[in-house]
Formats: C-alpha cells, structure tokens, sequence
C-alpha cells in the first residue's frame, strides 16, 4: 500500500447539534449563504432552527432554494450568482447529497473562470479543476452519500444529459454539523437507498480495490454489517435515534475516504448508475441497488476469491476451498435478498427503465471516465459491451 490521506473536515455530530450550526459558520463567514433542496427542511422546521442558530450567532444569510434531487448545472450557477450578488462570505449546505454537491459547487463557481460545467469530466480536453471556493459547511439531513466530508460532488448537466464528478481539494467543507435528529422525517424509501448507497460506497472499494488491504477489507465489512443491522431498524421505526445515528455514522465513514485510502479502487457501479439518473431522474440508491447485484455476478467471476471472502464474513456462508465461485455466487444472492427487503428495487425494470437506452448509458459512462484502453476502470475494466451485458441482466 502507498498513499497520502488527509481529510480536513471537521464532525460536529450528536443529536441536538443543530443548535451549533451558528457558532460554528461564525467561524468561517459573517453571510451565510443557506442551500436547501425541494421543500422538506421548511415543512420539518429544521430550516427554521438553523436560521435561529445562524442568526443568534449574528449571521446573515441569503438563500438558495430548490436544489433539486440530481442537482442541476443551472442551479449551481443560479446559487452561486445569489452569492456573488448577496457578498456572502460562506456557504451552508443544509439538505441531503443533491444539495449538498450543489452547494459545494456553487461555492468554487463564485470564483471560477468560465463554464463550471468545465469542473466536471466529461471527456473534454480542456477540463480545469477548481482551486478556490467559499468556506462550505455542510449539514445533512438523509444518511447516504457522505458528501458532508468528502471533497466531491455530482451534477448532471441537462443540456447534454449526463451527469459527472468532480473532485478538488477546496471542495472539501470546514466543518459538517451532523445532527442524526435531522434525519427522522426521511421518508422509508429514501432511507433505504440511502443505505443502499453507503454499503456500495464501501463495496466499490472492497471489490475494485488491490490485493493486500486487510485492514481496509474489515473496516469495510465493519460499514456493511453495522448498516445491515441499524438500517432495517431505522426502516422499522423512523424515530429510533440510535438507529438514525448509527446509519448516519456508517454513512459518513463509509465515503469520507478512510475506508478506501490504500486500495486505489475504482466506482464503476456507481460511474454506471450515474449515467442512468441522468436520463430518468431515479434515486442515486435505488439505482444502485438495480445495477450493483449484476455487477458483482459480472466481477465474480473475475475474482471469485474475493467475493467469497464477502460471503463469509458478511453472511456467514462457510468457505469451502474449493468452491469459491459458488460460496461467491451464494453471498451476492444473499445481498440482493437483503436489498430487496428493505424495499430496494433489484431491477431497473421495477423503475419502468427497460432496454431502449443501453448502449447510451455505456456511452455516457465511458465519456465521463475511461482509461487508456478506453474502458470503465474497476476489477476488470468495462467495455461498453461489458457495461451492456450488466445492465441487461439488471433489467
Ligand atoms: O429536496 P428536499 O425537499 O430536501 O427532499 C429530499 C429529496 O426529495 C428528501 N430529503 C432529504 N432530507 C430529508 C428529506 N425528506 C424528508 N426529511 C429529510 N430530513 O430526500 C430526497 C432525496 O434527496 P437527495 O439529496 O437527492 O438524496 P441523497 O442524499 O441520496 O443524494 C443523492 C445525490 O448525491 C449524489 C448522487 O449522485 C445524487 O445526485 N452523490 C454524491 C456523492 C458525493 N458527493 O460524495 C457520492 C454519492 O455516491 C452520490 O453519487
Ligand atoms: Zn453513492
């Protein structure tokens, strides 16, 4: 293993840490620019608590509503020329992933040149990377994609249909003000693909990474199984706090990139399942959940070992030597039972996608990320007619 890792986001997390969020933007801005998504922080009063906390501490703010679900290029340029024309010095981030990639973005587009669509990859040969941006501090309120501490965020551009990554160092936030409280209204079907989402964070790295990472191999099983017992709960009963928190701790650590530091994986389930949100608006998770258990048959075979490996440690399926590919075969079955339980969609068909498009979502991947070979990176590298016959057998 060689690798450099440093995260600087700081965790403020508990119950009732709302209440913080003033004294600690107060650190970093004296105007605030307030990001939310669709409406759900303003029907459950979590937007005003924050304004309270914000202004207590003597902070301004502006705002930028309507962050949607797959947050658009448009949007992030609406927000950020809302804090140009409203001199904020800081952005807060207060919403579930969309809002707060958005956020981020809209905090680099404030000082970057041109078309911040250009952060973004998608096979342009003048990409520039963004190397300044607002202090963000982030609050989330859906347990799912850990952007609250990590340096990346996804924005589809709609005029081109796809959607892209980037990833800067001036992206990470200063602080993120984890309140697991904030996450009770979060409906049941958003909850489960938000679970779905934190446990395939961790098997993108588990399955793609190098050999050799044993320490990262059971932090990552750690993620799984704690997910797998506390989020059928949270499911259950969404008021169980310590349900909420454990899912939301398992969500932050599952893609603030200790996890995966080391093993230099690749995402291409996720790479795959943008692609497709892109064209119809799906849940990030939920399309996850369709594409992932068909990948895994596909990378199996591959790597039989290692998926045995998930099996045993995961379900407890005995390792029997020479069997590998059928102790594999059975742990995949295994986690498409579980996803299928908490009420995950293991088909693309149950989101009424069928195969009309599929050769376009090859494309679409392979534009945004590709090798030297021109393949989807990951263990093994896709072609298009790889990423095909996985999403076919998704259908
Ligand atoms: O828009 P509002 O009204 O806030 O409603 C949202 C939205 O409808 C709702 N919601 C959020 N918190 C709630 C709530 N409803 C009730 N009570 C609450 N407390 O949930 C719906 C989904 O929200 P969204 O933010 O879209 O979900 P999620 O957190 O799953 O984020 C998904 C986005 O993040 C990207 C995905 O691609 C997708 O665009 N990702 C970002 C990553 C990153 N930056 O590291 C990594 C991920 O792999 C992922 O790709
Ligand atoms: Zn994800």
């Amino acid at each position: 293993m060689h690798f450099e890792y440093q995260n600087p986001t700081r965790i403020v997390f508990g119950t009732g840490t709302l209440s913080k969020l003033g004294e600690v933007v107060r650190e970093y801005g004296r105007k605030a620019l307030v990001v939310t998504g669709s409406g759900s922080v303003k029907q459950n009063g979590t937007f005003q608590r924050a304004v309270g906390s914000l202004s207590a501490a003597g902070v301004q703010i502006a705002e930028c509503a309507g962050v949607e679900p797959n947050p658009r290029i448009s949007t992030v340029i609406r927000g950020a020329d809302t804090a140009r024309s409203e001199g904020c010095d800081v952005v807060v981030a207060l919403g579930g992933g969309s809002v707060m990639d958005a956020a981020k973005v809209m905090a680099a587009a404030v000082f970057y040149e041109g078309d911040p669509w250009n952060m973004m990859a998608h096979g342009q040969p003048d990409r520039r990377l963004p190397d300044r941006a607002l202090p963000v501090i982030t609050v989330p309120t859906l347990a799912a994609t850990g952007s609250e501490m990590n340096s990346g965020a996804v924005i589809t551009d709609e005029k081109s249909t796809l959607k892209s990554v980037v990833s800067a160092k001036c992206l990470y936030p200063k602080a993120a003000v984890v309140d697991p409280e904030l996450t009770v209204s979060v409906p049941i079907d958003q909850t489960a693909y938000g679970i779905c989402d934190l446990i395939t964070h961790v098997t993108e790295s588990y399955f793609n990474g190098i050999d050799g990472t044993p320490l990262q191999d059971r932090f990552a099983e750690g993620v799984i199984l704690t997910a797998m017992e506390w989020g059928p709960k949270a499911i259950a009963d969404g008021n169980d706090l310590q349900a909420r928190e454990q899912v939301q701790w398992a969500s932050l650590v599952a893609l603030n990139g200790w996890v995966q530091t080391g093993t230099a994986s690749a995402f291409p389930v996720h790479m795959i399942e943008h692609s497709i949100s892109a064209h119809h608006d799906i849940a990030h998770g939920a399309g996850l959940s369709a594409i992932n258990p068909s990948w895994m048959r596909f990378a199996a075979r591959n790597r039989p070992a290692r998926f045995a490996q998930f099996a045993n440690r995961i379900f407890s399926i005995p390792l029997n030597g020479t069997e590998d590919t059928a102790v594999a075969m059975e742990g995949i079955n295994r986690f498409e039972v579980f996803l299928a339980s908490i009420g995950c969609p293991t088909s693309l068909g149950e989101m009424k996608i069928g195969e009309g498009l599929l050769e376009q979502y090859a494309q679409d991947t392979l534009q945004v990320v590709h090798d030297a070979e021109g393949r989807l990176p990951g263990r093994p590298p896709m072609s298009a007619a790889n990423i095909v016959e996985v999403l076919r057998s998704s259908l």
